[in-house]
């Protein structure tokens, strides 16, 4: 890449975040924008116009993951791939995801306006659905495109209204067979997610860019207890089967097996408990809770998943409920590419930008898109490692540093 010292045009990029953080299901400036919804293809199509607008050619696939792709003289070549997603959990904030999108795209516009003529193509990819909240399972684009997820199990997904992808899809404008989501090996030559921490590292240690080694493992349940109902006066201690008090033992069972693996990378987490009927003076009979649980070393995780299986069945015989666990997805740990790591190391180098190799404790589209190309992923700070919450934050300076350390990786790996 030419020496010259790309032009970031820092504050077009963060009006366009600020834009794109507007357009929500919540009051501005909580961002909720829950895929197929709404606000997710206000947000799509904001996104694809800035595309448009930097002459990007744009497709989207069955299962609505888009792609803008700024064509190299070699377009024979497998493109440099970079993106992320748009979807964003309930009172979110306006960084995660977006940062990765919107970043990558002014890292491709600085490239032009540098005149850089790229080798190879490199392809913006807005993934649909790296968020599970509406079907309860994350990563559901990049999920297909790496073809863990097949059509059929795609199609048995169900929102909390019974809705399915199907349904959601069509009505979003996404038609074709979801056979054609799936790419094969080779898609992409390499790919590179920019991304903000989600943890606290970065800004601790005052350093400008991490660089991702390995993505933890993340593994999810939803576990359904079913006992007993009855009037909260009534129904005397003795004999109760209170399916919320089973439900609490669970989620402290799990706490205890997460904080007890004598590693800091176990995380675990009950984010999820429907109650029902969910009413004052009445005693819960069935209560729906779901469980994430996740870390650097798989069989460490599954360690926690079998301590909480040994929970369920002694709280089950103890307190006389049935319960029943569903596996919604166990993914295995992501390496990153060591190249592609290497081509970011430099380009942080150039930039003289500070680094330091660090594990993404977050899941993220870059897991999937290992199992079909070469991916490594680009850290930024956020204040506080806030993220998932309104006051998520990146400063104007952070983000400007990634998207320089990504448009020098992009135009290096694209040459
Ligand atoms: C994605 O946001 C995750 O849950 O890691
Ligand atoms: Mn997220
Ligand atoms: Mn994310």
């Amino acid at each position: 890449m030419t020496a010259a010292r790309p032009q970031l045009t820092i504050e077009g990029l963060i009006a366009e975040l600020l834009a794109l953080g507007r357009i929500s299901e919540s009051e501005p400036p909580v961002v909720t924008r829950v895929v197929f919804g709404e606000a997710d293809m206000r947000a799509r199509a904001y996104v694809k116009s800035l595309c448009h607008a930097a002459g990007l050619k744009i497709r989207e696939d069955a299962i609505g993951n888009t792609f803008a792709r700024w064509e190299g003289s070699d377009p024979a070549l497998a493109p440099i791939g970079t993106g992320s997603h748009i979807d964003a959990i309930p009172n979110a904030g306006l960084y995660d995801g977006c940062v990765g999108v919107l970043g990558g795209l002014e890292a491709i516009r600085v490239l032009q306006k540098l005149g850089f003529k790229p080798r190879r193509s490199i392809e913006l990819v807005i993934f649909t659905a790296e968020e599970p909240t509406r079907f309860g399972i994350g990563c559901l684009g990049s999920r297909m495109m790496a073809g863990v997820l097949t059509p059929q199990q795609a199609l048995a997904l169900r929102d909390k209204e019974g809705r399915g992808v199907e349904e959601w899809r069509s009505q979003a404008g996404f038609a074709g067979s979801l056979d054609s989501v799936a790419e094969p090996r080779g898609r992409f030559h390499q790919f590179v997610e920019l991304h903000i921490e989600q943890g606290p590292y970065l800004e601790q240690e005052g350093i400008d860019v991490g660089l991702v080694t390995h993505i933890a493992a993340p593994a999810s349940q939803r576990i359904v207890i079913e006992g007993e109902g009855g009037h909260a006066g009534g129904k005397l201690m003795p004999g109760r089967k209170d399916a919320l008090a089973a439900a609490a033992e669970l989620i402290l069972a799990l706490e205890s097996a997460a904080s007890s693996t004598g590693a800091i990378d176990t995380v675990g987490t009950v984010g999820i408990c429907d109650v029902f009927p969910g009413a004052v003076n009445s005693v819960p009979s069935r209560v729906v809770i779901t469980t994430d649980v996740r870390d650097i070393d798989r069989a460490r995780r599954d360690g926690v998943l079998a301590a909480l299986a040994a929970a369920t069945e002694e709280v089950s015989t103890r307190r006389g409920v049935a319960i029943t666990t569903e596996l919604i997805n166990s993914d295995p740990p992501t390496t990153c590419d060591p190249a592609t790591l290497a081509a970011l190391e430099a380009s942080a180098i150039a930039a003289g930008k500070t680094h330091k190799k660090m594990v993404a404790r977050a899941y993220h589209d870059s897991s999937f898109v290992s199992c079909i190309a070469p991916v490594a992923m680009l850290f930024i700070p956020c204040r506080g490692g806030v993220s998932h919450r309104p006051d998520e934050y990146s400063s104007p300076e952070w983000i400007g540093g990634g998207v320089h350390v990504l448009s020098r990786t992009l135009a290096e790996l694209a040459s």
